[in-house]
């Protein structure tokens, strides 16, 4: 907070042909919340950014060597075109040096902000549902942080296949926005069992689980599964309780982990995959993947809700959003400094507040009653 924005540096990638491009938002993640608590400053996190090409290059020869041609315009760029990029770290800069094979162009009615949150939610909710777990017409699908980034966008994805049951996991102030959304039967994880919840409505279980908590949710997604179905852990969010890393809950869910023998699982006729799109390093599959979700964009399949839009000296407020739970759908960024006239860009809604108070009020009181386990141990 009050530090200036670094400056871009250019670091030569294996790729010859370089973008540089001007920010125009970019998107705080779930995990940066966890990297906060490990990664040495400085350290800008990796999150997808948007905004317009300012210039291009591209990667020189080292010497003695026969320069390399330049690549330009690459891939039929221009200066001012509107693209997304990924990288693997040091996105949240006010210009950006990327591989141009990095970018994607952006559709004409995408906004920026919609381009900063499709990448990483829309990817991974993808390759989980039809690269793993290949959902099929007729299925359910149980999707637990229903109203988060991810469960926004595999909620999404679920319709692109007709007849998919999505069984969503929320906050009950987010029911009715998830519900609009397509999850078909919303459950309060909060005060009910959701195992109970969900074998009401279909006794035999679940064809797919899409686990981003893991622990003891991973045991009963596991238990949850029809002959035949797959769970895919992609997430420990068990592990993170209020602000600060929870040494209590990570020992918890590191002991609750599901642990089973191979002999166990072939006798269960299941399957059980992980996921983390950071380890993929197939940039071919990303690329396919990424253009294959802006051509259904473009058909009006999928669309990324935006929560709300924080200007980077707000970051921490964006931070604390996402920690409190209050987020339906995703936080934002916005390279720019505020300006003085301008009112509070957040667009949260009464309701959300009510929301942060049950969640603050809830975390406080799990990890109270934590302590006092601890004390008695
Ligand atoms: N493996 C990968 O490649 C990959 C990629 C992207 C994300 N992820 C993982 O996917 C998960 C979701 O990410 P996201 O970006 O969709 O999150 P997000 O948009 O920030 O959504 C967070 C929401 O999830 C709900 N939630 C349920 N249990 C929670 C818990 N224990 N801690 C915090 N929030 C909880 C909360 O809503 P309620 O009010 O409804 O509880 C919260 O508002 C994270 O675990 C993240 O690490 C993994």
């Amino acid at each position: 907070k009050g530090q200036p924005l670094r400056r871009p540096t250019l670091t030569w990638n294996k790729s010859c042909c370089l973008l540089a491009m001007r920010t125009k938002f970019w998107l705080p993640q779930y995990r940066d919340r966890m990297a906060r608590n490990k990664k040495r400053l400085p350290h800008t996190p990796r999150a997808p950014p948007t905004g317009h090409l300012e210039g291009h290059g591209h990667k020189p020869s080292p010497v003695g060597q026969t320069p390399i041609p330049p690549p330009v315009p690459s891939q039929g760029y221009r200066v001012g075109d509107r693209v997304i990029t990924m990288g693997r770290s040091g996105m949240w800069q006010e210009v950006v040096v990327v591989a141009a094979d990095r970018t994607f162009p952006m559709p004409e009615q995408m906004s920026f902000e919609e381009g900063a949150a499709l990448p990483i939610n829309y990817l991974t909710a993808y390759m989980m549902l039809f690269e793993m777990a290949n959902v099929r017409s007729g299925q359910s699908v149980l999707i637990h942080m229903a109203a988060g980034g991810v469960g926004i966008a595999a909620t999404q994805l679920c319709h692109t296949v007709p007849d998919v049951t999505v069984f969503g996991t929320a906050s009950p102030s987010k029911h009715e926005i998830i519900a609009q959304g397509g999850v078909t039967h919303p459950i309060d994880y909060r005060t009910k069992d959701y195992v109970e919840e969900i074998r009401k409505i279909s006794p035999q279980g679940v064809n797919i689980v899409l686990d981003p908590l893991s622990g003891s949710d991973t045991q009963k997604g596991f238990s949850l599964l029809k002959p035949l179905g797959t769970l895919i852990v992609f997430g420990a969010a068990n592990t993170v309780t209020g602000q600060k890393k929870n040494l209590l809950a990570l020992a918890k869910t590191w002991y609750n982990q599901l642990s089973l023998s191979t002999l166990k699982l072939m006798q269960a006729n299941k399957a059980i995959g992980g996921f983390h799109l950071g380890h993929i390093a197939d940039e071919q599959l990303i690329r396919r993947t990424m253009f294959t979700l802006l051509e259904l964009y473009n058909q009006g399949h999928i669309k990324p809700r935006i929560d709300s839009r924080y200007h980077f000296e707000e970051v921490a407020d964006a931070m604390r959003r996402m920690h409190e739970r209050q987020n339906i759908g995703k936080v934002i960024l916005l390279p720019e400094a505020k300006k003085e006239e301008e009112k509070p860009t957040s667009s949260s809604e009464p309701t959300e507040n009510v929301e942060k108070t049950e969640a603050a009020v809830t975390e406080k009181e799990e990890a109270a009653a934590e302590e006092v386990k601890a004390e008695k141990d």
